[in-house]
């Protein structure tokens, strides 16, 4: 069995760690619940319960049938998981004690409809909601998924007035995924061999750093596939476009995306509740960033159980740093609007 060390922490799943910070990062019988258990909400909870990703999952959703019939579903098939339980239902009590809250709850976006048309809609909810979330679980990590999930962050960050680590969506994690899985097909290698990031908003003004870009350790654009030429800057630009576009394809044809943002979610609690400290692009609230502030928009930060932290020396070309303003510019727009 493992003994944790003298110095160390004995994490959920038994592994140690060295102890490098205060003891308050250890999280045992460690809590998540996922709110909103539509087709969002219940793969979160799906990928987390696969994954193990904590020893206790929680669903919560108003619509009562709806939860517990999702819950039932998940329990079903806790014979053939790990050691993870899931309960669930309409009463926020669920939520008591949760180390981190993942929400999903809200509208979604409707074919041909852009993410911030979905704004007012849910602010409103999380709105109501938060005070209630707080009050079960106050020490919670949150993690917002319910899009536009960046100005729902900076709306919620300023209404709770909890430190913008401790409240932050899951931004371009997702479409960070979409860029590698892309470049790795067409590089020829696989997906975790790809070190590259979607930044800024997660939507219509986001972009690839191509300049930090690499397959392996070789810059994107001087990588030479063994099946197929190196690719071009108009390539690039597409495969940006591509990426971009995505939910609007998956959302076309099957009226939502749900699978690759139950595991991109998932990957986000481990991290915190592991506290991994791996480099993952949530978007904060940042606070002089290149010289942005007040705004959230996904950059490369640290995830760990004290919450998630922007790396203020990412570098950025001249021209990245113009994108990343202009995310900001539009979000900023979305935000004022929406406290008016
Ligand atoms: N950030 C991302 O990368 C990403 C990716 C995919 C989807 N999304 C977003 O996730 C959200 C959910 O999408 P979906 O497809 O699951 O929608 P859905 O309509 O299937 O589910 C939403 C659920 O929220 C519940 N809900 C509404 N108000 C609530 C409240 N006050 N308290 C608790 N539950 C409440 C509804 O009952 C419903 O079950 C959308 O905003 C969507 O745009 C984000």
């Amino acid at each position: 069995m493992t003994q944790p060390a003298p110095f160390g922490r004995l994490l959920w799943h038994g592994a140690t760690l060295p102890c490098q910070t205060e003891p308050m990062s250890v999280i045992e019988n460690s809590k998540l619940t996922v709110v909103g258990a539509g087709a969002v909400g219940s793969s979160v909870a799906y990928a987390a319960l696969i994954r193990g990703s904590a020893r206790h999952i929680a669903l919560y959703d108003i619509a009562t049938e709806k939860v517990e019939a999702e819950v039932l579903d998940l329990a079903h098939g806790t014979q053939f998981t790990g050691t993870s339980d899931i309960i669930g239902g309409s009463d926020v009590s669920v939520a008591e004690g949760s180390h981190v809250v993942v929400i999903t709850a809200g509208a979604k976006q409707r074919p041909g409809q852009t993410r911030t048309e979905l704004a007012g809609v849910n602010a409103n909810i999380l709105k109501s909601m938060l005070p209630q979330l707080l009050e079960v679980a106050p020490n919670a990590i949150y993690v917002i998924v319910t899009n536009p999930c960046d100005v729902l962050t900076v709306l919620a960050q300023e209404a709770t007035g909890l430190p913008p680590e401790r409240i932050f969506a899951s931004g371009t994690v997702l479409d960070t995924s979409r860029l590698r899985w892309l470049l790795g097909r067409r590089a020829g290698v696989s997906t975790a061999s790809v070190h590259a990031y979607i930044v800024g908003e997660h939507g219509d003004t986001e972009f690839p750093l191509w300049s930090t870009t690499t397959i392996g350790t070789v810059p994107i654009l001087d990588f030479d596939p063994i099946d197929g030429d190196p690719m071009t800057v108009d390539e690039l630009d597409h495969i940006a476009v591509d990426v971009r576009d995505a939910a609007y394809k998956v959302i076309q044809g099957k009226g939502a995306t749900n699978y690759a943002i139950g595991l991109s979610s998932a990957r986000i609690v481990e991290a915190i509740l592991s506290d991994e400290h791996s480099v993952m692009p949530v978007s904060t609230v940042l606070h002089d960033f290149h010289g942005l502030s007040g705004v959230a928009l996904s950059v490369p930060s640290i995830v760990s159980a004290s919450g998630a932290v922007p790396i203020r020396e990412t570098q950025f070309s001249p021209n990245e740093l113009g994108l990343l303003r202009r995310s900001a510019d539009a979000l900023r727009d979305v935000a004022a609007s929406l406290r008016d």
